[in-house]
């Protein structure tokens, strides 16, 4: 198949399917769901995502105009106001106090932040990788959250992973798949969009990596 004949959805899922596996498979993945990591860890890696999500959702607003990124950007997917309920939770009102970001989370925000100003076609790519990550393999986060360290079911500590005004996440990730597939850029464009994603992959990587070094399990 060419490029120009596969739906740009399943070009950018087959594209970064081996680095997904990569993410799923990291050791600080499987510790933090294989229940061998302490709360503190779950924490820790939110407060990681807020930094994140900041960079992706606090561009998400000049954006919304845009013609590629603009129908991507939907109110029922932001999570901002979630993850800083389930901070409050974690760590007590005082959180942004003491929430620091690690430098592989600094590089990631800063990459997202630069997209959003400059390219919407990169913005896209990031949005992709979170977003769409987050209906799908989020919802075995959650699962295993809630057993490990006993939240409330899709309560507070896990509301990121609930995103309580998509009814249906299937139907939800079916249009939004016919949005990429409909993305208006030519092919190099499309080419560059999916080498973005592999860089938003990478980036994931080397946050579970620091998170990793810093949480290591002594055998
Ligand atoms: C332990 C961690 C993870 C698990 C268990 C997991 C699991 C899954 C599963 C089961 C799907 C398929 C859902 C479907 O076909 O509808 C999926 C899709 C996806 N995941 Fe993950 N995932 C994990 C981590 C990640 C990470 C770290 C990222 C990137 C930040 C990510 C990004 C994605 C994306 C973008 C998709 C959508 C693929 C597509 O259909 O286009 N996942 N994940």
């Amino acid at each position: 198949m060419t490029p120009s004949s596969t739906p740009f959805s399943t070009l950018i899922r087959t594209a970064s399917h081996e680095q997904h596996v990569e993410a799923e498979t990291s050791t600080f993945m499987s510790d933090l769901l294989g229940g061998r990591l302490g709360v503190d860890a779950y924490a820790r890696y939110t407060e990681q995502l807020w930094f994140v999500y900041e960079a992706l959702e606090s561009g998400a607003r000049e954006l919304s105009g845009d013609p590629v990124a603009g129908p991507f950007i939907q109110p029922e997917l932001m999570r901002l106001a979630s993850l800083e309920r389930d901070l409050a939770h974690l760590r007590g009102p005082g959180w942004r106090d003491g929430a620091t970001a690690l430098p592989a989370t600094v590089e990631y925000a800063e990459r997202v932040a630069e997209c959003a100003r400059t390219w919407p076609g990169g913005y896209v790519a990031h949005h992709y990788t979170r977003y769409l990550g987050d209906l799908s393999g989020g919802q075995i986060i959650r699962g295993t959250a809630e057993k490990t360290w006993g939240f409330a079911r899709k309560g507070d500590g896990v509301r990121f992973y609930v995103f309580e005004d998509i009814g249906n996440p299937a139907a939800f990730k079916r249009g939004y798949r016919e949005l990429l597939d409909a993305l208006p850029a030519d092919d190099l464009e499309k080419q560059r969009v999916v080498a973005e994603c592999r860089r938003a992959f990478a980036l994931n990587t080397g946050v579970f990596r620091a998170l990793g070094e810093e949480f290591r399990i002594s055998a």
